[in-house]
């Protein structure tokens, strides 16, 4: 199955928690910039040089450096049976160089995937996360411990409480994503891609929502 969507939803909504799932089932990447820039700003390369002061201030990387990274990675092999943009586009700038870019590429979405929280609950959940440093999974101290204290289930990573979900920092977050991110709600909905799934129940729950809203069944495999 090649699916190609964008997943949309303010931080701690679980867009990376369902990507990963439904990436793993489908076998399409998850092609996350927040993952990538953090990389980048962890190996000290330029790109991380360039992006740290914007991460760990909550405030959007520029534009351009955005669009060029999302560029490289779709017109990549790897993108060319589907792909899940977690957290791409996060303005208007970003989604029509989007739309664009596809256009060239001759691609075109399946879905907008919005996972919908209440704003009270988003603190907490970013407050709580612990991520993987090896393979980047996130799981949260009360939600979703992982099976041994600090070590990941999947690979045995250490886990780590990322910079940026200080709760200050994690209020920043929530401004930007509701000036510059919540108004992309509108424009996938007025292209006929969006479907909102409430992200306010366990993690099954909003996974077998998604699965049903793409029209996914068990079975499902690529
Ligand atoms: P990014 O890494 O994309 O962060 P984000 O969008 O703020 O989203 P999060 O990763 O915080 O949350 P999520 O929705 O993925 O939730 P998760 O599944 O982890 O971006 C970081 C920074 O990079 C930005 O601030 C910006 O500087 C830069 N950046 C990124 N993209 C950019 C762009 N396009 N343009 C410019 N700059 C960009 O879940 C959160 C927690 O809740 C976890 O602990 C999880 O275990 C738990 N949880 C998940 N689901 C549930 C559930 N159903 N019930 C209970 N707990 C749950």
């Amino acid at each position: 199955m090649s699916l190609k969507l964008i997943f949309l939803g303010p931080p701690g909504a679980g867009k990376g928690t369902q990507a990963d799932i439904i990436s793993r089932k489908v076998s399409i990447p998850r092609i996350a910039p927040g993952d990538l820039f953090r990389k980048a700003v962890a190996e000290h390369t330029e790109l991380g040089k360039l992006v740290q002061s914007y991460i760990d201030s909550g405030k959007l990387v520029p534009d351009e450096i955005t669009i060029n990274l999302m560029r490289d990675k779709l017109s990549s092999p790897e993108a060319k049976r589907g792909f899940i943009l977690d957290g791409f586009p996060r303005n208007l700038v970003q989604a029509e160089a989007l739309d664009r870019l596809l256009k060239e590429l001759g691609i075109k979405l399946d879905a907008a995937i919005y996972i919908g929280v209440p704003f009270d609950r988003l603190v907490e959940r970013s407050a709580g996360r612990r991520v993987c440093k090896q393979c980047g999974a996130a799981y949260h101290v009360k939600f979703k411990p992982p099976r041994v204290a600090n070590v990941c289930d999947l690979c045995g990573g250490e886990l780590y409480q990322r910079d940026d979900d200080r709760p200050e920092t994690v209020r920043r977050r929530l401004e930007v994503y509701e000036e510059n991110t919540r108004p992309l709600v509108d424009y996938y909905s007025r292209q006929g891609l969006l479907k909102r799934i409430d992200g306010d129940q366990p993690v099954d729950k909003v996974f077998s929502d998604i699965q049903e809203a793409l029209g996914l069944n068990n079975n499902d495999q690529h």
